[in-house]
């Protein structure tokens, strides 16, 4: 039974003190909770509490100011505690809990990893450990004290300061934290283990010392100094960008292996899935180095954007997400290239984000209705949901956002708010209407925006006319207009910028290289003026919205021109990109039809169609020539689009079919560049001499020589195999060593075997490491894969209990197109099965394997036939999660 977001309400009382006394033991913990009511309802007769609770806890006593409550007082349910015939005036409520942490295998709530006590408790965990108020307008100020064995549990951690702590009877001892700032009860957390510390400081902007502890496995300890830095770093940041400052003196990072998503932002005790943490050149990417950077000061950004100002109900998740992602996101780009983090989040978003905006889970970035919140942490609340914030920043400029900033601060501090406040604060600063915004939190689907230009060469106008409209989503038939800016800039015959004088606006005459355009309504015109020549159009520059943007008359000189001499980063790949796209989707043409000459190979038939034009190879080359350019950029130019995007932009295409055109231009690109990819490789390695860093200039040089090898391994030669392995057994980081295995995983030949078996060998103690072994081979696309994948799944390496397990062999298995999609249907019955496995361990999991159902409708008919019977077969499953089962009925009706 859905929630509704238009039925909210506040709660008759407010808890504004909690005191939480936790008993830990291996039998079971017993939890008492001490919480101080205060009324907050109209009139005198005390209407009821009505608590969440869940099914597994086992409710022991209820007193009201230290009375028990009789029985006819109170009814307990699975999912709430009701109490009648309460005090008038504020009452003290005492209620005892029993619950059993070793068996929560859901890893909501109190549960147990590699022997230690956590907690996770966004979004409702906290009603699995004790009945409350389970929703983020109460707040309250928190003391916990934590009682356990000694032994096994040394470190006993919760929110804010260390009051007291001591030894007690029978080995025992206890700790008990104090948290003076009001919170909601899902920024609570308790960790209690035997766990190793690194332990560093930071000096605040006004002096105050702040202790930095980070909490891991014994084993893991010299793994943290990347995170520390990135701590650090993020502290400095948020100081210099948005004057925001930590506000406690003890601020505690953990790192657990079990954890359901990345990582969780509890007042001072922030919880990490451990892959976010640990780091060493020799176990870690340069891609899970800067994931660790982003994620750490996304956690730590949320202690002002989440946990000072937190969110009034569940809907407004992207208040906090969103605008906690934008921060993360302009951090990064601080940190590293602005350019290549730019392509990167814009990348992602169109490969990931607008297939959930198009498919049958599609919901506006703050939904309307929900029947599991956890189903709502999704990359639509959460990246398009900061693309959302960036408009603020595009229409306000960046001393304009802050300003906003400053007021929502200084507004609603210590309070629970909504995605409207923040508008209002955002536009009340700068003293305009930014009501138009306002659509893009109610409607769901990814806005097309057509443009067309004319150039009037005796009047020197240029004008460029811009209509927009979102597709119909599921539920949301009728979509408005949303207010799009749009960057633009104009380029000249010789590349050079044009100046830009905008009819009309303010910005006349001082606009700079680019001019944003404000598109507000289902079509309008916009007219530069004094344009000397007929331009090549810079549209969208810098991903100035989330849109897919069709330009009329686009021409393939104009998109190879863009890719020579657009200034603007996202502009210039984008331009790249659509050389791809359009090339694959001629292509595809070409391979699907048959019907002329049916004995021909896909190869064959692609080259009659005219194969890889000279013009792409020509493009692609002077990339790779191009030594001043970044080699991330020069990578991200060189990448094809991906299955996704093709398969979003061909009505009902053949998965098979498609990934084997990709395979097609990949290898002809191969064959073609030969020499220049493997002068790029030569170039980009690192010398012997040279230590391994993981900052963005030397990833930089890995990202583009590994992209490069690639290619190469396409070309199928044993040559190439066997250099690929060599590279592979040499390789001095964790970066080069993955890379190279990834290009031979993609090969049947014998190097992939040996590499897989031996790189098993090197690394089965390294849980984090073998997880990447698994998403390899997971996801190839040799044929036939499915058998190896199943193996995987007995493997003494496999464990299903394990979250990051579960998405390393799953989640990219459904990224192959060949395996996933196998004609027999066989990868959908796999993925029903391991889906019904999964949701009687975690049903979080098991929800989240479950979205590529709600991709069917993209696939043709025949796959949408069999993978709706797989969809079904879930659905009609008995004792099915409600996650699961909002996922798969959501695919089953669109
Ligand atoms: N607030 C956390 C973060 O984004 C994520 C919590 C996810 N919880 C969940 N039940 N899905 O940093
Ligand atoms: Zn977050």
């Amino acid at each position: 039974q859905p929630v509704y977001r238009k039925d909210y309400k506040p709660t008759p009382y407010l808890i504004d003190q909690v005191h939480l006394t936790f008993q830990l033991g291996e039998e079971h913990t017993t939890v008492l909770s001490d919480l101080h009511f205060k009324p907050n309802y109209q009139g005198d007769s005390p209407p009821e509490v009505v608590l969440n609770g869940r099914k597994d806890l086992k409710l022991q006593s209820v007193k009201v100011d230290g009375k028990d409550v009789p029985q006819e007082q109170y009814e307990v349910s699975e999912k709430l505690l009701m109490i009648r015939g309460l005090p008038k005036g504020p009452f003290n409520l005492q209620i005892e809990t029993q619950i059993k942490p070793q068996d929560n295998t859901s890893l909501e709530g109190l549960y147990k990893s590699s022997g230690n006590f956590c907690t996770q408790c966004e979004a409702e965990g906290f009603r699995g450990i004790t009945y409350f108020y389970d929703r983020p307008d109460v707040l309250a100020k928190y003391t916990t004290r934590i009682e356990a064995p000694k032994g096994p549990y040394p470190v006993l951690l919760s929110n804010g300061n260390l009051q007291a702590s001591g030894e007690l009877s029978d080995g025992r001892h206890f700790a008990t934290w104090e948290d003076p700032f009001p919170k909601p009860c899902y920024l609570f957390a308790l960790v209690a283990g035997d766990l190793a510390v690194s332990k560093d400081s930071f000096t605040t902007a006004s002096g105050r010392r702040v202790d930095l502890h980070i909490y891991v496995q014994q084993q893991n300890i010299d793994r943290v100094a990347y995170a520390m830095q990135s701590l650090k770093a993020a502290m400095k940041w948020d100081e210099d960008v948005f004057g925001l400052e930590y506000d406690l003196d003890l601020f505690n990072i953990v790192a657990v292996d079990d954890f359901n998503m990345g990582a969780m932002e509890n007042k001072s005790l922030n919880i990490f899935n451990s892959r976010l943490v640990l780091a060493s050149p020799a176990t870690a990417t340069d891609d899970d180095f800067a994931r660790i950077e982003g994620v750490v000061a996304h956690e730590y950004f949320h202690n002002w954007t989440g946990n000072r100002v937190t969110c009034r109900d569940w809907f407004q998740l992207t208040l906090k997400e969103g605008l906690t992602v934008f921060r993360d996101q302009e951090f990064s780009a601080d940190m590293r290239s602005r350019g290549v983090k730019r392509v990167d989040d814009a990348s992602a978003l169109r490969r990931a984000q607008f297939p959930e905006d198009a498919g049958a889970f599609a919901h506006p970035i703050r939904p309307e209705e929900y029947t599991r919140m956890d189903n709502f942490y999704s990359l639509t609340v959460y990246e398009k949901g900061a693309e959302v914030v960036r408009l603020y920043q595009t229409l306000l400029g960046q001393a304009g956002f802050r300003k906003g900033m400053d007021l929502y601060f200084k507004r609603h501090d210590g309070t629970a708010v909504t995605c409207d406040d923040f508008r209002a604060a955002m536009a009340d600063a700068n003293d305009v209407d930014l009501s138009a915004l306002g659509t893009w939190y109610q409607q769901a689907g990814t806005p097309a925006v057509k443009v067309s230009t004319s150039y009037n060469a005796s009047a020197r106008t240029y004008t460029v006319k811009a209509s927009q409209s979102t597709p119909a989503t599921p539920g949301q038939s009728h979509k408005d207009p949303v207010l799009i800016p749009l960057a633009v800039g104009l380029l000249g015959k010789s590349g050079q910028p044009l100046a830009l004088h905008l009819q009309g606006s303010k910005a006349n005459g001082s606009a700079g290289d680019s001019a944003v355009l404000r598109l507000e309504k289902a079509s309008q015109e916009f007219v530069f003026t004094e344009v000397p020549e007929e331009p090549v159009p810079s549209l969208c520059r810098n991903f100035s919205a989330p849109i897919k943007l069709e330009v009329e008359g686009q021409t393939e000189d104009d998109l190879i021109f863009l890719v020579k001499h657009d200034t603007d980063p996202f502009a210039r790949w984008d331009a790249a990109q659509r050389l791809g796209q359009a090339l694959m989707i001629q292509l595809y043409a070409a391979a699907a039809d048959t019907s002329k000459n049916g004995s021909s190979s896909l190869a064959e038939r692609c080259s009659a169609a005219g194969g890889v034009k000279q013009s792409l190879v020509d493009a692609f080359r002077a990339v790779l020539q191009d030594k001043a350019l970044d080699g991330a950029m020069a990578a991200a130019l060189l990448t094809l689009p991906g299955p996704t995007e093709l398969q979003a932009m061909i009505h009902h295409a053949d998965p098979v079919t498609l990934h084997e055109v990709r395979k097609y231009v990949v290898k002809e690109l191969a064959q073609q560049l030969r020499p220049d990819l493997e002068a790029a490789v030569k170039r980009n390695d690192l010398p012997a001499s040279e230590e391994y860093s993981p900052d963005a200039a030397q990833a930089a040089k890995r990202v583009l020589k590994n992209k490069c090898l690639g290619f190469l391994a396409a070309l199928g030669e044993p040559a190439v195999y066997s250099m690929l392995l060599q590279r592979f057994r040499d390789a001095s980081n964790m970066t080069d060593e993955i890379a190279a295995l990834a290009a031979l995983t993609e090969c049947p030949c014998k190097e992939r075997e040996t590499g897989l078996s031996e790189f098993y060998q090197k690394w089965k103690d390294e849980n984090l490491v073998v997880l990447k072994w698994l998403a390899l081979q997971a996801a190839s696309n040799v044929s036939g894969n499915l058998a190896a994948v199943q193996e995987l799944q007995q493997h003494p390496a496999f464990n299903i209990k394990n979250p990051n397990n579960c998405y390393s062999l799953f989640l990219p298995f459904v990224r192959s197109p060949v395996n996933f999609h196998a004609g027999d249907g066989s990868g959908y019955r796999f993925l029903a099965d391991s889906i019904l496995t999964v949701d009687k361990i975690n049903s979080q999991v098991a929800a989240r394997m479950a979205s590529p159902f709600t991709q069917l409708k993209q696939f043709d008919s025949e796959r949408q036939t069999i993978m709706k019977q797989q969809a079904q077969r879930v659905a009609d499953t008995e004792g099915l999660s409600e996650n699961v089962f909002e996922v798969v009925q959501k695919s089953l009706k669109d």
